[in-house]
């Protein structure tokens, strides 16, 4: 090896089977996670960014520098014109079944954009993709919950804008879940390389897959209750930790420890610290649901649970994650049915998935783009053998 080969990592037997955890495999343009700083995009803490406009933000990933006004407007201006669905998709959502997941209606649904509308350009089938998402999520919640036939679209409106729009969320009251799905938006762009969907997706991109097809798979991943499906379960946590009373809360974490129970909103597989992404939306919640018990009970969490998860040291981080309050404000706010936010999740993740894609495809190795994955397994408990008897 020539002296200026850096060795970044070196693999040992113990690195083995551990879901390449730390393992450098690429380099990524979009976003880095400190774990202590938590996530920059293209080099902004994302606490700075959180109430830019979601379209700003995804122009930054995509283009790696804040749009000015005039480059926003016109960003704005070409996603609105890029909107428009395939008018079957009324259709084709209402004949799936309703006791599907959300998320199983949200890998559907892409699959069905990607069959009407894909091009085969990396670039034109994400900027497109993401345009075309409010309305896809929109309908998701409206057709899959009966609150029937979908609005019609109004791209002109803004992303976030017109996905509220066309929701109709019953009782909701729309200038407060706009606020709120616009932070939210923002908040879950992107989050490095290497996390389960975004690497998904880029795999799958890798054997020259379009990036319809590619998200569906990083969808796939992003509906793990180990990964984005947490925002699920954390929201029904603390539904069950029952009251913001912090000695209650306190009882019921050392009881769910004591059973071998998960703390759900605390800890991280990169931070190592409270996640900034949780810091903006208690901020919020203060904001707009202050009185809310169960934003109360998840904001008496961040102190409770922290304290009595901090007594054990095997503990890498005892801190709040992104999902820790997320839930509650959407619940606030009229999303009271946790099964749909893995799917707000995906609707702002497929963003940061697709600027990855196009920068591993057009940009990575002077424009020859990132080589087909192919990682090594090393083989274990396979003794080569015939056969036929000797
Ligand atoms: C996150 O947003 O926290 C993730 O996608 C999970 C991760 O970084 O592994």
């Amino acid at each position: 090896m020539s002296e200026t080969k850096k060795v970044l990592f070196e693999v040992t037997e113990e690195h083995l089977d551990t879901g390449l955890r730390g393992f450098p495999v690429g380099t990524c343009r979009t976003s880095s996670v400190d774990p202590i700083e938590g996530v920059h995009y293209v080099g902004y803490p994302v606490e700075d960014l959180a109430l830019l406009d979601p379209e700003a933000a995804v122009y930054l990933l995509f283009y790696k520098n804040l749009p000015d006004a005039e480059q926003l407007t016109a960003f704005k201006a070409d996603l609105a014109r890029r909107a428009a669905v395939d008018l079957r998709l009324t259709g084709f959502l209402s004949a799936l079944p309703r006791d599907g997941h959300p998320m199983e209606w949200l890998m559907a649904g892409l699959t069905f954009l990607g069959m009407t509308g894909k091009t085969g350009d990396f670039r034109e089938d994400s900027f497109n993709m993401i345009a075309r998402m409010p309305e896809l999520v929109a309908n998701v919640f409206r057709l899959r919950s009966g609150w029937g036939p979908p609005i019609p679209s109004r791209p002109e409106l803004g992303m976030v804008e017109n996905f509220i729009h066309m929701l109709g969320m019953p009782g909701g009251d729309p200038a407060k879940l706009t606020e709120m799905i616009r932070i939210f938006y923002v908040l879950h762009l992107d989050h490095g390389g290497g996390n389960l969907s975004t690497f998904v997706g880029k795999s799958v991109a890798s054997g020259l897959a379009d990036v319809y097809a590619s998200n569906v798979a990083a969808m796939a991943g992003l509906y793990g209750p180990r990964h984005g499906r947490a925002n699920q379960d954390c929201l029904d946590f603390v539904r069950k930790v029952g009251s913001p009373d912090k000695a209650k809360i306190e009882a019921f974490v050392r009881n769910e420890l004591a059973s071998g129970g998960l703390i759900f909103g605390f800890g991280h597989a990169v931070l190592r610290a409270e996640d900034p992404r949780a810091r903006v939306q208690y901020a919020l919640g203060e904001r707009i649901c202050g009185d809310d018990p169960l934003f109360q009970t998840a904001r008496n969490m961040r102190e409770v649970a922290v304290k009595v998860l901090q007594e054990n040291p095997k503990v890498a981080n005892p801190y709040p994650n992104v999902d820790a309050v997320s839930g509650t404000l959407l619940n606030a706010t009229g999303f009271t049915d946790s099964e749909y936010y893995t799917v707000l999740f995906g609707f702002s993740r497929v963003a940061g998935i697709a600027a990855q894609i196009v920068d591993e495809r057009l940009v990575a190795r002077g424009g020859k783009g990132v080589a087909i994955y192919r990682c090594k397994y090393v083989p274990r408990d396979q003794p080569r053998r015939r056969l036929t008897a000797s």
